[in-house]
């Protein structure tokens, strides 16, 4: 079996040159240069690792991948807007840190194997993979279009399978870590989230799935269920015709920073976990659906009548 994570070349990567597309988001190219820079790995614990954070020009993977970068980690940043990725890179770059970035569509299969044959380019190996890109919604079932509710599940089911489909050898050589961000809603549902909650929910059984089929392999799986979190102030969702909406109001005392959550997410992945739930909220709903699951939709039906705007 091999030795997680060991034997890593501490290797500098030489500058190349690239040029920033004029426009705010473009399809990924076949054969597109990767970003890079000449910073060497620092130190920390993820010091000599190379970690791909996908969905990660934005939001919460950017603080993951920041928070990666901070402890030592050599990382891929990955997105869709390439003038967005490219501004989250040059701000790492400039902050010290070793990274390189990659424009893909995470639900396209053969842009996952460019991402991940691009990172294997850029670093030389790969170790931590978290499939953070998704896409969310606000739209209660009888209104969605089969079409919203098919992007919503492709981005969060495909869009962790396909980059782990892509990396699996190169996570089996180095006996890596594949994290899943996934949601508390995944747990027992939420009204108005139908796909986001199936797709996120997906994601549970994939890990214990993958963990058995992988077993011996010594790639470990895990699944970190996130709670309300801080959000950036454009981030958008669908709304049940695909309109990009602004995503509904979460009082902001119940939510954890980017940073917080990242952080959380690295003690997951150190700790080789295969489930890290998080919030106060998230630890009830956990506990409500395993040991009192009719009281818990109780009260999610008493909120769907009394706190409308918290699902519209
Ligand atoms: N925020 C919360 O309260 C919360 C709660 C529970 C779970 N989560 C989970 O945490 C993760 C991050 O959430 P967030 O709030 O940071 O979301 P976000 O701000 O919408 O960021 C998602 C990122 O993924 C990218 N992305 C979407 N589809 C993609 C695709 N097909 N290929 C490549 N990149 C893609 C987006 O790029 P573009 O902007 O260019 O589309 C964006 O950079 C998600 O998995 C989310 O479900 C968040």
């Amino acid at each position: 079996m091999t030795k997680p994570l060991a034997g890593f070349d501490n290797r500098v990567i030489s500058e190349k040159s690239f040029t920033l597309p004029d426009t705010d988001s473009q399809p990924a190219q076949a054969g597109e240069e990767i970003p890079r820079t000449t910073t060497p790995a620092g130190s920390g614990f993820f010091a000599g690792k190379v970690a791909i954070v996908t969905g990660s020009e934005s939001g919460i993977g950017r603080e993951t991948a920041r928070e990666l970068c901070r402890q030592g980690a050599q990382v891929v940043l990955n997105g869709l807007c390439s003038k967005r990725l490219e501004q989250t890179r040059r701000a790492f770059w400039q902050a010290g840190y070793s990274v390189a970035s990659c424009v893909a569509d995470v639900t396209d299969y053969a842009q996952c194997e460019r991402l991940i044959n691009e990172a294997v380019q850029a670093f030389g190996r790969i170790d931590v993979l978290i499939t953070n890109a998704s896409i969310s919604m606000r739209a209660y079932f009888a209104d969605l279009t089969p079409d919203v509710f098919r992007r919503v599940l492709d981005s969060n089911v495909y869009g962790s399978v396909y980059p782990l489909k892509a990396a699996l050898p190169y996570l089996t050589e180095s006996a890596g870590v594949v994290t899943f961000i996934s949601s508390i809603s995944a747990l027992n549902g939420m009204p108005s989230g139908s796909a986001y909650c199936a797709g996120k929910a997906a994601l549970i059984n994939l890990t214990h799935t993958l963990n058995l089929e992988l077993h011996g392999t010594g790639i470990q799986l895990g699944v970190v269920h996130l709670g309300f979190t801080q959000n950036d102030d454009d981030k958008r969702v669908l709304d049940a015709a695909g309109l990009a909406v602004p995503i509904a109001y979460r009082n902001p005392r119940w939510q954890m920073s980017q940073s917080e959550v990242a952080r959380a997410i690295l003690k997951h992945i150190r700790k080789r976990r295969t489930k890290t739930v998080l919030t106060p909220m998230g630890l009830l709903i956990n506990f409500m659906t395993c040991y009192f699951p009719k009281t818990g939709d109780r009260v999610i039906r008493w909120t769907m009548k009394n706190w409308k705007r918290f699902y519209e």
